[in-house]
């Protein structure tokens, strides 16, 4: 649990409600026999009885992993890939292309929906999910929530600019957050391209390439003229094997809020990257403050779908607001549960804004009780 009712604490320690509610008036805690009370209330209550009552906090990083489930339920997952690199070396061309090679011609109005993230069939059984993250600052701020999003990193390096800072920034980050990079070195259409060089300057951080002794994955394509586009897929998947990513799809879902936003039509819409578990209409979400159940799901291309996996980026309506990028989504088992983690969290938010505005501490606070 995250958070636990008082009632249902009461009952872990085999105490009166009223009893728990008196302890922690004198903690400093108004409560009622209804009330949630986060983890770490729950956890110094839990010292005062001398109980062990084992109240996990909800840690993005461990909900997402794949810790508490049992190895034989896990199976393969594709690979979730962010592209990075320095302002015009062609990411977004290289998005557009791997999107349009990949896409079947002839489908339904054929342009593709834009939902900040996409999914790439390659064809037998093989998938690619692209999370077009528009930049290094929604990848830092996805981070600072501690949302784990992105399994490779492709760097993308034009082949007649080379390095640039925002390279190194794409690189520093992917680093932090323990991610593998491979580089595609692209423009190698233009006559003044250099891949050596691009090469040599990498090495120089730690991205020694494979045929130099080094580990990293190098790949030279044009995005514009689709040259080496089939074999970056290649690479992307033979990576992916090596990280031997899996997930269990029979658990109830779990993954991150990419993006969301208030639609005219539409209401609240957010776009939901599944990581654990499989996502299902109808199913009760939590997703930073806000909740809700699951109205109706759509795939990349706009297409409405009934559940969605693990590494698939997935379009949901039926959240009572706009949680932020980088939130963590998890189903729950009913509203109830849904409502009480959110009224938990939205005070926690509301009590560390009065804090830090200054204008009241919680001591105040407790001070007119
Ligand atoms: P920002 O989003 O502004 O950071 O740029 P970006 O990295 O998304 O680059 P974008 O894909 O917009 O490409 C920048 C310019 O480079 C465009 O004019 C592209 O047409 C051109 N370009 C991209 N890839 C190639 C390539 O492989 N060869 C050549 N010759 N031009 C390319
Ligand atoms: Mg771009």
């Amino acid at each position: 649990h995250e958070a636990i009712s008082v009632a249902d604490f009461a009952k872990a320690v085999s105490k009166k409600a009223t009893e728990i509610v008196a302890k922690l008036i004198k903690l400093g805690v108004m409560a009622n026999i209804n009330q949630v009370i986060d983890a770490e209330t729950a956890e110094l209550l839990a010292d005062e009885y001398g109980a062990m009552v084992e109240i996990r906090k909800l840690d993005h990083e461990h909900l997402l992993s794949t810790e508490d489930d049992i190895q034989e339920n896990l199976q393969s997952r594709s690979p979730i890939v962010t592209i990075m690199g320095h302002v015009d070396h062609g990411k977004t061309s290289l998005l557009d292309s791997i999107r349009s090679s990949a896409v079947v011609t002839g489908e339904a109005g054929g342009i593709t929906q834009h939902i900040g993230a996409y999914n790439v069939d390659l064809g037998s059984g093989k998938k690619i999910a692209f999370l077009d993250t528009p930049g290094h600052e929604a990848f830092t701020q996805m981070r600072a929530r501690g949302a784990k999003v992105t399994d490779i990193v492709i760097l993308v390096v034009a082949a007649d600019d080379g390095v640039m800072p925002q390279t190194i920034e794409a690189i520093n980050h992917a680093k932090a957050a323990g991610v593998p990079i491979i580089v595609a070195v692209n423009k190698i259409d233009k006559p003044d391209a250099n891949p050596q060089r691009v090469m040599q300057e990498l090495a120089e951080r730690d991205l020694l390439p494979e045929e130099w002794g080094g580990t990293t994955i190098y790949c030279n394509i044009s995005a514009k003229e689709r040259i080496g586009i089939d074999n970056l897929m290649e690479m992307i998947m033979l990576q992916a094997e090596i990280l031997d990513l899996k997930a269990n799809p029979e658990r109830e879902a779990r993954g991150t809020v990419v993006e969301s936003k208030l639609d005219k039509q539409r209401g609240a819409v957010s776009t939901i990257l599944v990581q654990n578990g499989t996502l299902r209409k109808g199913d009760i979400v939590i997703a930073g403050t806000c909740y809700g159940r699951v109205r109706a799901m759509f795939d990349d291309r706009g297409k409405p779908i009934n559940e969605a996996g693990p590494s698939t980026p997935v379009e949901v309506l039926g959240i009572n607001g706009v949680p932020e990028a980088g939130d963590l989504a998890a189903v729950v088992a009913d509203e109830k549960t849904a409502r009480q983690i959110c009224t938990s969290r939205e005070e926690k938010v509301k009590n560390t804004e009065l804090t830090s505005k200054g204008k009241m501490t919680l001591d105040d606070l407790f001070s007119h009780m």
